[in-house]
Parts: structure tokens; C-alpha cells; sequence
């Protein structure tokens, strides 16, 4: 079936791994790919598809509600996969408002667009909604996040996620607005901007430059490869079920610290250097504020109703990770010149 699609934050990490696999897989659809190029959006990161009969990209900022307004009028989607957003923790705990305003105000636009301009007919209409596990808050040493854990977002990034899911179920309640929410563990994987751990420690072992591990290091996170998740996106687009929420994740629990010294392992491999060289670059700095310990997803739901599961293990993630940053030392270049040697001089000193 033809239809027009917009996916929101295309030039980020994620959104580029779910525009070219709908451009790629859904010939019928048009897909219309609505980014403000902020420091994280980069169109290196769908130049594959770019020329694509079926892709549209539109320059523009959710947080304008007169351009969000016009874009929707214009084109009639009948689906929109949200995912532009500001995603950095680092970054909310410096400047919440920023957050607040493209997470929340942003989501918001877009919800109030679809609404208008489907004019009380949602027949085959889905807003679908991309968020984080981050917006249930903290685990102790055991548990999981299911779809039913109550919110308590600890971070400004955690809470405006959870404004902006709250905002979508309120649209679903208020106006029966169609929507599904999927809210995903930590991603990674090529195209991730060199501000997450991952890539920031990838392109710092490269760098022989040094490795700053917030406080103890045994903070937990829960690991998936984007494509895996781009994947999930897909399928839960097309077989979830309308009001529903679906968590995402890898059952792939790793603290910082182990993490850090598997990465260095399959750096030095990569690199052809000494066993243990990188790991001498590891250096424990002073905490994040508010640091949240643990996260970690139960993915059963979206196992047994969609069938749904990882299609790599984390060490063959990682290695092809590793690979494309290895491979894409000009993606990496561009990405660290200019602003980003601000931020990172003034994060890390
Ligand atoms: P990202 O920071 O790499 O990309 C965000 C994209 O949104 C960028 O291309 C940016 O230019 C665009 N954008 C930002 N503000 C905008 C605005 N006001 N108007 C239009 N475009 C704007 O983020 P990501 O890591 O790819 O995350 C994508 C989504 O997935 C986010 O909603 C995030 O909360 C969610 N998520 C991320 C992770 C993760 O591990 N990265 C995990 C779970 C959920
Ligand atoms: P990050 O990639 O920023 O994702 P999130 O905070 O959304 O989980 O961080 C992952 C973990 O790594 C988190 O516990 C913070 C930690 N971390 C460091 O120890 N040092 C760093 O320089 C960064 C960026 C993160």
C-alpha cells in the first residue's frame, strides 16, 4: 500500500538506520525524512539513499510550530515515526531547556499537526512514537523494565522523554489519536555521534587519547545493535498493536567498566596493538550528576507477540562497530572538527 511517512531526526544515529531500511524495503512508501541538522544530524548518514525515487529530505525544526503546521498540510502523512530529539544526558544536566523545547514543545507540534490535518478520520493513521528506557528511572542490583514499571525519570533528558510519551498517550486518550510507543534500551553501532560512550571511547583509543570513566564505573547499561532496533521500529510500525507500548533491548547487561576493557581488547586486536595498551588510557573521573546506576529492558512482550529478537551478539556488534569507524576515519574527522572540540574541551577539560 502507497502511503507517505515522515520520519523525524532522520540525520541522527537511529533515524538514518530506520530511513534506509523503509527506503530501502518500502519502494511504495514516500518517505519524508524532517531534520534541523543540530551538531548530532549529519546527511553523511543517509547519502546512500539520498537520490532514492521514493525519499524526500526536508531541512526544518520541530519546535517551529508554523513550518511543523504548513509541512503537514502540504504532504497529508499518514504516518509519522518520531524520532528527532535532544538524546545527550551530558548535555540535559547543562542545558534542560533545550530538551524541554525540541523533546516535549517539539512532540507536541507534531501530535497537534497530525491531528489536524487527519480532521477526525484516522483510518490507517499511526503516530509512531520512539523513546528511551531512560524515562523509567533507576534499577537497584536485580529487576527489569516492563512495559508496566511506573515513570520516574531521574535526568532532564529522562524527563523530557517522559513528557513527550505522557503528551502522546494523552493525544490517544483525549482525541483517540492512533499511536505505539517503543521505548529502547542504549544503542550502538556505525553513525553514533562521538559524544556516547561507545563511539567516544572508540575514537578515543584510536586517538591513544585518554578514557574517562564517570565515578566507580560499575554503572549498568543494556546493549543493543541500532540496526536490531531499526529493525524492531519496523516491525512493531507494521504489526504492533495500536495503543500499545513495546520495551526494546538486548537482555545484554554490561557495566561501563567491563565494557570499556572488552572494547579496548578488540581495539588493540584491531589496531594490531599490545594486549593491555588501551587499557592504559582508562581514567576515572568525577561523576555525572544524578547518574542513574542501572538499566535494563524486558524485551518478552515484543519477543512472543512479534516474534522479534537480536540478530547479533554484543562481541560481533562491537567488532562491526569498531569496523566502520575504522573504515570512516573522514565521517569521524568531520564530525570532531569545530564545535564538537568546544564541547568536548569543556565536558572533559
Ligand atoms: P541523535 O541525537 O543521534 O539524533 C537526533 C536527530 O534529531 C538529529 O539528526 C538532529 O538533527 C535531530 N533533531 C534534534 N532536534 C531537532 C529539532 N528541534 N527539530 C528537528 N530535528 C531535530 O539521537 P539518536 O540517538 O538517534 O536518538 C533518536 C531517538 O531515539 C531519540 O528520540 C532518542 O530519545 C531515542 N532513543 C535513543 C537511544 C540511544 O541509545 N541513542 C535509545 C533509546 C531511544
Ligand atoms: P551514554 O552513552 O551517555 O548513555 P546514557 O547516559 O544515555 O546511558 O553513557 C553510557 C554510560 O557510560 C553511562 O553510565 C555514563 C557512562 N559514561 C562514562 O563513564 N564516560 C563518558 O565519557 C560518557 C559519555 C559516558
Amino acid at each position: 500500500m502507497s502511503k507517505n511517512v515522515l520520519i523525524t531526526g532522520g540525520a541522527g544515529f537511529i533515524g538514518s538506520h530506520v530511513i534506509r531500511l523503509f527506503v530501502k524495503n518500502y519502494p511504495k512508501y514516500q518517505i519524508f525524512n524532517l531534520d534541523a541538522l543540530t551538531y548530532a544530524g549529519n546527511l553523511e548518514n543517509v547519502k546512500d539513499v539520498a537520490e532514492a525515487p521514493n525519499y524526500t529530505f526536508v531541512r526544518g525544526n520541530i519546535k517551529d510550530v508554523n513550518f511543523v503546521n504548513s509541512l503537514f498540510k502540504k504532504h497529508s502523512f499518514d504516518s509519522v515515526i518520531h524520532l528527532a530529539a535532544e538524546s545527550h544526558v551530558d548535555r540535559s544536566i547543562k542545558d534542560p531547556n533545550a530538551f524541554i523545547e525540541t523533546n516535549v514543545i517539539g512532540t507536541s507540534n507534531l501530535l497537534n499537526a497530525f491531528r489536524n490535518t487527519c480532521n477526525g478520520n484516522f483510518e490507517n493513521k499511526l503516530f509512531y512514537h520512539v523513546s528511551t528506557d531512560e524515562v523509567y528511572g533507576s534499577l537497584g542490583k536485580t529487576g527489569l523494565f516492563t512495559e508496566s514499571t511506573a515513570y520516574d525519570p531521574q535526568s532532564p533528558y529522562a524527563a523530557s522523554k517522559a513528557a513527550s510519551d505522557h503528551m502522546v498517550r494523552a493525544f490517544g486518550n483525549t482525541y483517540h489519536l492512533p499511536f505505539i510507543i517503543s521505548n529502547c534500551s542504549n544503542n550502538y553501532g556505525a553513525n553514533h555521534f562521538p559524544e556516547k560512550l561507545i563511539p567516544l571511547f572508540i575514537n578515543n583509543i584510536k586517538n591513544s587519547a585518554t578514557l574517562p570513566v564517570y565515578g566507580d564505573g560499575q554503572y549498568t547499561r543494556d546493549w543493543l545493535f541500532v540496526e536490531d532496533h531499526a529493525r524492531a521500529i519496523d516491525l512493531i510500525f507494521h504489526k504492533g498493536k495500536v495503543g500499545d507500548t513495546y520495551n526494546i533491548g538486548g537482555f545484554n547487561e554490561w557495566t561501563n567498566l567491563d565494557l570499556v576493557h572488552l572494547l579496548c581488547k578488540l581495539m588493540d586486536e584491531k589496531l594490531g596493538r599490545k594486549q593491555g595498551t588501551s587499557a592504559k588510557l582508562i581514567s576515572f573521573v568525577k561523576d555525572r550528576a544524578g547518574h542513574d546506576r542501572r538499566y535494563a529492558i524486558d524485551a518478552s512482550k515484543l519477543n512472543k507477540e512479534l516474534g522479534w529478537e537480536p540478530s547479533v551478539t554484543f562481541e560481533e556488534g562491537l567488532a562491526k562497530t569498531i569496523d566502520w569507524y575504522i573504515e570512516n576515519q573522514e565521517w569521524l574527522d568531520n564530525v570532531t572538527s569545530g564545535a564538537y572540540k568546544d564541547y568536548y574541551e569543556k565536558m572533559y577539560g
